[in-house]
């Protein structure tokens, strides 16, 4: 009897999670299927709660913080939270080799302190609509990608011109579903965005690449900013006349914590993903693409770590660099293991092969019988091409400081011929990149970087004589090439060394490697937005959501542990006592500051604890998340704020190609973490009278 309930329970269990969890879904249309979901895993939240344009919902806290992360708004002034990896550009802008923020932490003890930021913004959705009737009018299956994406173009262009919103709002519309279907945003930006606290980075980064995208975790990954108005509440750029935002809604931060099987609903901006992908694309991604990015970055990498270790000053200029570069090596080679681990290719093939037997019964479904072979065909001759595009963007875009000054020279060059306007604008912007490349540029570095990295794109390259005597290693001399005519200026970066070396290569990529690239993929668009369209009719019992865009997405599921392997298994949360198992004295990754030895050594834990005593730091859920769900907020089932989602665990990368909710996790901040940090270790206690605290289990 006893053994059957058990049976039962895990049963019951297992379904919960193959059954309903997984997808990243569209907030505006949550009624129905989604919110019996949500109840079924224990959510007390209505659609109404998260996404409603009649009053205020919890979408009115959730901002995409800078187009690449997400935010959210805990006080009703505005105060903003979010990652430390998302405010890292930010924190490091403002740190110097005297005031290292990176290093020791801000904390604005008062208001006035806090630190306005350049080129910061964040932005809210208002509204979401469903436009797919107007975008697609006159689109036909028998139109070329060319033709399609012109006709589409037009209707957007019509459709944004004639929609009405208020003075500050912007509408944007966006493909789901692989272009079957249109959404569009009404959008509202503020731009007055102040940093307000930040922990040093052993805490905010804790554990740093060895731990990163890893279970068990000790990461306190958060920052602190606020956003500004001006006097009527409205966006404005930066003014000492600014005050505080007066926020719609701001989310409630719970101190009852999470027990295994919690809700937690993520509710942010997540970026890429692509879960309907036939199974010969995630071969050529895994097998082709992943491991000769995945070496490149290897080698960058083992030159960069090593002259971060050699003063300071290089470690501030390649912080914020190397984060980028290590994050999505280690990603590419836990994807990697993902797919090989799960068989996912081969369960892709079997999935399609069903596919096929179901398609080729029907005579309705006669014009779908092609289209797996159509992606064999043109997977097969993208290949060489998508790879090779990869690479080339990876050494001279987001590798070499210097190739990517010569990137920018080319296309300023190209500019030359399309009149005086075209490239004045054109070089408005090649100076602003080339600007922000050299404001943490470190030449002897680079050089080194490169000369590991060109062999694995040319092993016959000719060595980097260049950088002794190229213009484009400091600002100064590299702006005075660029005064004069077009021509004076097309003729002198002409005769610069670095850019007659790196010439040849981004006109081989701006030729053929992209024009057949583009046409193929093109091609490719074509036939997945056919097959999602088929999948949907054939399979119609399966669960479509569509894939991530960079457009606001609920995502839930619960708090839960799992098995990364045989016989291991991982609790669903962390404490601080396992920050103190890791730490080194003195370690690059693994040191912990004194203060918070000494706040564990004397207990002093304050309110932020669970019932155990333990300061609790992360947790695991089943959310399905993707890069740009950083600093969703994790919304427990009465809508408060329990955690902060900031990355995944390694054996779940795969998750943008193949989400499996048995080993895919995502990773949080628990939100008393975040508090007992800034309470106990910053004392920046200002900020926690302003937050609404609440005891949502104790009611
Ligand atoms: N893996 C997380 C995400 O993709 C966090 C990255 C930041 N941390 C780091 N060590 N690079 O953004
Ligand atoms: N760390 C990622 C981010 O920055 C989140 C993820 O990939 O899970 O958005």
């Amino acid at each position: 009897m006893y053994m059957k309930a058990i049976k039962i329970i895990i049963l019951f269990i297992t379904l919960n999670l193959s059954a309903q969890q997984g997808g990243m879904w569209i907030p505006s249309l949550l009624k129905g299927m989604n919110e019996t979901e949500m109840q079924n895993l224990g959510s007390k939240l209505t659609s109404d709660d998260i996404y409603s344009i009649n009053h205020s919902s919890l979408k009115d806290a959730v901002v995409h913080f800078n187009g690449g992360c997400t935010a959210e708004i805990i006080s009703d002034q505005g105060l903003l939270l979010t990652n430390h990896h998302c405010g890292f550009g930010q924190i490091q802008s403002h740190s110097t080799v005297e005031n290292d923020y990176l290093q020791d932490g801000f904390w604005a003890m008062d208001i006035k302190d806090e630190l306005p930021n350049k080129n910061l913004e964040v932005t809210f959705i208002v509204r979401i609509e469903d436009v797919t009737k107007a975008v697609l009018n006159g689109v036909t299956d028998a139109m070329t990608p060319k033709q399609t994406q012109a006709t589409i173009q037009k209707n957007t262009n019509t459709l944004q011109k004639n929609y009405t919103v208020a003075a500050g709002q912007k509408t944007k519309v966006k493909s789901f579903f692989k272009g079957n279907q249109y959404f569009l945003f009404v959008t509202e930006t503020y731009t007055d965005i102040r940093l307000v606290g930040a922990p040093p980075s052993s805490i905010g980064k804790f554990g740093s690449d060895t731990d990163n995208w890893m279970f068990p975790r000790h990461t306190g990954d958060f920052s602190i900013f606020r956003i500004y108005a001006d006097k009527n509440n409205r966006p404005a750029d930066y003014s000492e006349d600014n005050v505080p935002f007066t926020p719609k809604h701001f989310l409630p931060v719970s101190l009852d914590g999470v027990a295994e099987g919690d809700f937690t609903l993520v509710f942010g901006f997540p970026g890429r993903t692509n879960e309907y992908l036939p199974a010969v694309a995630v071969a050529q991604i895994t097998q082709k693409v992943n491991p000769t990015n995945i070496k490149i970055r290897e080698e960058a990498l083992k030159v960069i770590d090593a002259a971060m270790k050699t003063s300071v000053q290089t470690k501030i200029q390649y912080a914020s660099k190397q984060a980028h570069i290590a994050n999505y090596w280690k990603k590419w080679i836990g994807e990697n293991q993902g797919i090989e681990k799960s068989n996912a290719i081969a369960k892709k093939r079997k999935f399609e092969a069903i596919f096929q037997q179901k398609v080729n019964k029907k005579r309705k479904y006669k014009k779908y019988r092609n289209l797996l072979a159509d992606f064999d065909a043109l997977y097969a001759s993208y290949e060489p091409y998508a790879v090779k595009r990869s690479n080339f963007i990876e050494i001279f875009y987001r590798t070499s400081d210097l190739m990517q000054q010569m990137f920018r020279l080319y296309q300023l060059e190209q500019s030359a011929s399309k009149g005086a306007e075209v490239f004045a604008k054109t070089k408005q912007y090649v100076v602003a990149q080339i600007a922000r490349v050299q404001k943490d540029f470190n030449p002897a570095v680079d050089q080194k970087v490169l000369e590991a990295i060109m062999p694995l794109y040319d092993a016959n390259y000719g060595g980097t004589e260049f950088y002794k005597t190229t213009k484009f290693t400091n600002l100064t001399d590299a702006l005075s090439q660029l005064e004069g005519t077009p021509e004076e200026v097309v003729a002198r970066i002409n005769k610069d060394a670095a850019y007659q070396f790196a010439k040849p290569y981004i006109a081989e990529f701006y030729g053929e490697m992209s024009s057949k690239y583009r046409q193929i993929n093109g091609e490719i668009a074509k036939v997945q937005k056919q097959y999602l369209k088929a999948l949907m009719e054939v399979l119609p019992d399966n669960r479509y959501y569509p894939d991530a865009n960079s457009t606001l997405r609920v995502t839930y599921g619960q708090v839960r542990g799992y098995s990364p392997k045989d016989a291991v298994y991982y609790n669903h949360v962390s404490y601080l006592d396992g920050v103190m198992e890791k730490y080194i004295p003195g370690d690059y990754e693994f040191d912990v500051p004194q203060k918070l030895q000494d706040l564990y050594k004397t207990k002093d834990f304050g309110q932020y604890t669970d019932a155990n005593g333990k300061v609790p730091v992360c947790f695991l859920g089943t959310n399905h998340t993707t890069g740009g769900n950083s600093g969703s907020p994790v919304i427990d089932a009465h809508g408060n704020l329990i955690g902060l989602n900031f990355d995944r665990v390694w054996e779940g990368t795969m998750s943008d190609m193949n989400y499996d909710p048995n080993i895919c996790r995502n990773i949080m901040v628990d939100a008393r973490y975040i508090l007992f940090i800034i309470d106990k270790y910053a004392g920046c206690t200002r900020l926690i009278d302003e937050m609404k605290l609440v005891h949502p289990k104790k009611k």
